[in-house]
């Protein structure tokens, strides 16, 4: 019996313009998901297809048992922590000797055919790989990591990624010398971001611009708005949407005092709070 677990994720910077080549931050946060798999006779496991694919892929057949601390479609990478962490399971039960490298690559691959052609490389990486990560185009980079005190706003709207980012793709093609400029904005900004990275007032002020910017790239949602308002208005250095929107979370920089009022907050405008900070271990054996 093999258990594995995988650290959900938070884009900190970039979300949407990192599919247009522009740098972005991910950092993998403390929420995981636990999976234990077992080689057996008779397997069985949750009915899930990225776990159907995860044993397709690996050729081998065993029973899963699945305990999560991410909620599905709250734009925390739960499908990648998901699958990252069953493959690393099946890897260490089966003794398949793949790296970790592997095991990503894998995800990100599963994770595509599932979602009929529409996943985020950032997702099953982070997973896989833990810690602070500059994404530039194709590439991704592990930074040294930052101790940076979070607070995460589930709204509860769930929303569909793939959806919001074909919506940003029209918005391109119809107006590409407004919507251009949005993106090479959220570049900068998290060029900026990076140049300030221990400073938390400026990364604060940081998250708030890429947080417009993203509303003017049409992917906020009045949930949304009222979370981070209300982190604002309780001490945060800085709030933004984080993933996709349309929904999802939201996240907020706090000073460590501020973090449980913060939380309480966004608790009392009926989001449901994670307070949090980085995870640098990535896919980890239980
Ligand atoms: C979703 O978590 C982040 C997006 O930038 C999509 C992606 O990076 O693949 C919207």
């Amino acid at each position: 019996m093999a258990t594995w677990s995988a650290p959900g994720k938070v884009f900190l910077f970039g979300e949407h313009a990192v599919v247009y080549g522009k740098p972005g931050v991910a950092m993998a946060i403390k929420p995981r998901v636990y999976v234990t798999v077992r080689k057996t006779k008779h397997p069985s496991h949750p009915k899930s297809p990225y776990i159907d694919e995860c044993f397709k892929v690996m050729g081998v057949r065993g029973s899963v048992y699945v305990h999560s601390q991410l909620q599905s479609s709250s734009g925390l990478g739960s499908s990648a922590a998901v699958t990252v962490a069953t493959l690393s399971a099946i890897n260490d039960e089966f003794n398949l000797g793949h790296s970790r490298g592997a095991i990503a690559d894998i995800a990100y691959t599963i994770e595509k055919k599932v979602q009929h052609g529409r996943a985020s490389p950032t997702d099953t990486y982070v997973s896989a790989m833990g810690g602070l990560v500059l994404i530039t185009g194709s590439s991704k980079r592990r930074l040294p990591p930052q101790n940076l005190q979070l607070v995460v706003g589930n709204t509860l709207v769930s929303h569909s990624t793939a959806k919001m980012v074909e919506m940003v793709g029209t918005a391109r093609k119809k107006h590409p010398d407004i919507i251009n400029p949005i993106l090479d904005a959220i570049g900068a900004v998290t060029l900026n971001a990076l140049h300030h990275i221990g400073d938390p007032k400026e990364l604060g002020r940081c998250m708030d611009i890429n947080h417009a910017l993203l509303e003017a790239l049409g992917v906020g949602h009045p949930v949304s708005s009222r979370l981070i308002i209300a982190a604002r208005t309780t001490g945060a250095y800085g709030a933004k949407i984080t993933g996709a929107g349309g929904g999802g979370s939201i996240i907020a920089l706090c000073p460590r005092r501020a973090k449980s009022r913060v939380a309480g907050a966004i608790e009392s405008c009926e989001g449901r709070a994670i307070i949090t900070t980085i995870d640098t271990e990535g896919a980890r054996r239980e």
